[in-house]
């Protein structure tokens, strides 16, 4: 049985991502330190999967620890790489914080891997990575060129997995996501966000009525009804494709980057609009400012995922809505009691 070192697997995508690894038999240890996420989630897993995993409350940042969590756990096969700060806004204003936390992190995950003698790590990258591309659907090879801190974070960290995998033949599958959202379908784990900076959690809280009104952050873009267009994929879907990762790295050892979306945009307002069908709840939302980043449209060509790894999104705006929504009506403190 292949072991799979998490870091940040008590978190939104990775908790999503222990279970689909335990369910597909992998032995799972993780590494979270809890600093923007719940043991509840755990638990929560566990119970789903009927199985256990190996739980660490430590951060990356501690080298010694991680040593010693990859000298205990033995016999690790990969790692999966969640573990980072990621709120736009607050990379913008503690920059240092964000460089810190997210670079320093990955250095010492991989050096504590090359001392363990592990060769395999997927790698949690975004699509803010490409800024504002030339042409949508964007494709892999598209520049990079993030528009704020943790966006420059995510694109360093890549390289560093770039030339660690070329300079040590690793295997390295760099997943840049589109707009990860949605929940399992037992409506159990889900997103638990301190403050709701993307979209889908805020509306859901305004459905909730914890929130009054949603604010559209500009409909004057050129976009059929002036509202932001997104890739939303469903975590679910998301969380598949690292085990589909793991299992090409088996086959090939150099490193890979893939475009995880489903290549279907949707505006703001059509994400309102069919949460209020959806939840049947009235969903007040007025229009306010662009967002400053904001771009007007974000597309995955997400072919070379397709080809190489065999994955594909299952899942529609749909099942993304009605998940989000079972999520947050079952919890509405999320993971808190
Ligand atoms: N939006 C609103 N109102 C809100 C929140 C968002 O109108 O209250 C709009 C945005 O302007 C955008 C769309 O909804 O057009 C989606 O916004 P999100 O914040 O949900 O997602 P982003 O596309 O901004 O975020 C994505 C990823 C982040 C990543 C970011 C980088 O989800 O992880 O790109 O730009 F950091």
């Amino acid at each position: 049985m292949s072991k799979i070192l998490v870091t940040g697997g008590a978190g939104y995508i990775g908790s999503h991502t222990c279970l689909a690894l335990l369910e597909a038999n992998y032995e799972v240890v993780v590494v979270d330190d809890l600093s923007n996420s719940s043991y509840e989630a755990i638990t929560r897993v566990e119970k789903l999967s009927k199985k256990k995993l190996s739980f660490h409350k430590e951060s990356i940042l501690n080298k010694e620890a991680l040593d010693q969590i990859f000298q205990k756990e033995k016999n690790v096969d990969a790692v999966i790489h969640f573990a980072a700060k990621k709120a736009v806004g607050e990379s913008c204003e503690k920059p240092l914080l964000y460089y810190q936390n997210n670079i320093s992190g990955t250095l010492q995950l991989l050096e504590s891997m090359k001392a363990s003698n592990v060769t395999d790590i997927v790698f949690s990258s975004s699509a803010t990575v490409y800024g504002e591309p030339d042409e949508v659907p964007v494709k892999e090879d598209a520049d990079v060129r993030p528009t704020n801190p943790y966006g420059q974070t995510k694109a360093m960290m890549e390289q560093i997995l770039k030339d660690t995998g070329a300079a040590y033949g690793w295997g390295i599958a760099l997943l840049r996501y589109f707009n990860p959202v949605g929940a399992h379908i037992s409506g159990d784990i889900g997103e638990d966000p301190e403050y709701p900076n993307n979209l889908l959690p805020f509306v859901s809280q305004v459905a909730a009525g914890i929130r009054k009104k949603v604010t559209i952050f500009g409909e004057d873009y050129p976009t059929p009804d002036g509202t932001g267009v997104r890739d939303y994929i469903h975590v679910i879907d998301l969380a598949h494709a690292h085990v589909k990762a793991l299992i090409k790295l088996k086959q090939d050892k150099s490193t890979h980057t893939y475009n995880i979306g489903t290549g279907r945009g949707y505006s703001v307002k059509e994400m309102v609009e069919t949460f209020r069908k959806i939840s049947q709840k009235e969903i007040p939302a007025v229009c306010g400012s662009r967002r400053e980043g904001d771009v007007p449209i974000l597309l995955a060509d997400a072919t070379l995922a397709n080809k190489e790894l065999g994955w594909q999104a299952e899942f529609g705006l749909e099942e993304m809505i009605s998940t989000a929504w079972k999520w947050q009506s079952q919890n509405p403190k999320g993971y808190k009691a």
